[in-house]
């Protein structure tokens, strides 16, 4: 009963902010020389809101800004919305944050494009947020790419909202160059429009699940491929998946599954 009442106590009081920082060797072909040994921090899922609590956010990123990050990548789930102020609250968290060396870009996960009630849909929501993060410098990729020192990095839309454009965003950018694509919802990886798209995805959305249990399915996993819940997946046609288990949570509560910070360290690939 003891050992019940602590972990029901670690799940609600410590786990969910119980930060993990994971290392991942990143290997793309044709990687400029100079971005070897350069990083990709990725954070995701803030879910700025009535239940995140902000001095914790403002500590993980803290901790992303002591890494002096080259690159940081936020992979969507800025704000968990119930109206305008939560848009302004994210940015002015996130306007503290020490920006990357050479660039912070991000994309839109669900919840940014308005509340679950909504489905979801609300296009207002996602551009307003878009214009206030420009604004502080995180360059939003909204169905498109930008180059990074001969490094393409590509976002597309989410997956369940009502803007995703995969075709238009692939073809963004230079396609012979090495590629990072940042995609909130894993599922999308599944979907045909790929093409000849070789590099890594970066996601976010699962949580990780928030709670594992032995033999037991997570229960809160909003998306239907499960192998896709949390860390790396090799994918057919040279593509490389990793998902991320982000910062926040809907409702606070995590147990063996910890929050995550993730270093991504960029060689050459052989
Ligand atoms: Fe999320």
């Amino acid at each position: 009963m003891t050992a019940c009442a602590a972990t029901g106590a670690w799940a609600f009081w410590g786990a969910p902010h119980n930060v993990e920082v994971v290392r991942v060797p990143m290997p793309l072909r044709d990687l400029p020389e100079s971005l070897t040994g350069k990083t990709i921090v990725q954070i995701s899922d803030l879910h700025v809101g009535a239940i995140v609590s902000r001095d914790y956010l403002r500590k993980c990123l803290e901790l992303v800004s002591s890494f002096e990050p080259d690159i940081v990548v936020v992979t969507g789930d800025f704000v968990t919305y119930d109206g305008p102020a939560r848009i302004d609250e994210a940015v002015a968290l996130l306007a503290d944050m020490q920006p990357g060396m050479l660039a912070t870009v991000a994309i839109t996960g669900n919840h940014d494009f308005g509340s679950s009630r909504g489905g979801f849909t609300n296009r207002q929501v996602a551009d307003s947020l878009t214009e206030k993060l420009d604004g502080i410098g995180i360059r939003m990729l909204r169905n498109s790419a930008v180059e990074i020192e001969g490094l393409r990095l590509l976002g597309v839309d989410d997956f369940w909202g009502p803007t995703h454009e995969l075709e238009e965003t692939l073809a963004s950018g230079d396609a012979e160059k090495p590629s990072v694509m940042l995609c909130h919802n894993p599922d999308f990886v599944d979907q045909p429009g790929w093409g000849n798209f070789r590099g890594w995805i970066l996601s976010g959305h699962t949580h990780g699940g928030q709670v594992r249990l032995p033999f037991c399915k997570p229960p809160i996993l909003p998306i239907r491929n499960h192998a896709y819940i949390a860390g790396k997946v090799e994918l057919p046609g040279d593509r490389t998946l990793y998902v991320n288990r982000g910062l926040g949570y809907l409702q606070k509560v995590r147990l063996n599954v910890s929050p995550e910070i993730t270093i991504f360290e960029l060689s050459r690939a052989a």
